[in-house]
């Protein structure tokens, strides 16, 4: 199956990917910036990632756990999500995901 992640700057970037990959994995895997410091602990947030629309409805709910830490990252939209919290599943492949503008971890400052 193939995730396509896009950056900020519009460029497109095709993964491949496994049925029960995660999804952290898959991006950190094709280059993108994401940090995943508590690695799936959804602790840190820095794994957030803005799913496309057309896609964000097929994921399972985030947890409230999930929810709360999302509230705390940067660039947050109505699809964000945590990577580290979303394993791939069939129906998934060709799905669009959308790097935010600041990936890294904000709660150092
Ligand atoms: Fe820390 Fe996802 S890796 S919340």
């Amino acid at each position: 199956m193939k995730i396509t992640f896009i950056k900020q700057d519009g460029s497109r970037n095709e993964a491949d990917a496994n049925v029960g990959d995660r999804l952290l994995e898959v991006g950190q895997a094709a280059g993108m910036p994401l940090e995943g410091t508590c690695e799936g602990q959804m602790a840190c947030s820095t794994c957030h990632v803005i799913v496309g629309k057309d896609w964000f409805g097929k994921l399972p709910a985030a947890s409230e756990d999930e929810e709360d830490m999302l509230d705390l990252a940067a660039d947050v939209h109505a699809t964000s999500r945590l990577s580290c919290q979303i394993l791939l599943s069939e129906d998934l492949d060709g799905m669009e995901v959308y790097i935010p503008r600041e990936s890294h971890n904000m709660q150092d400052d």
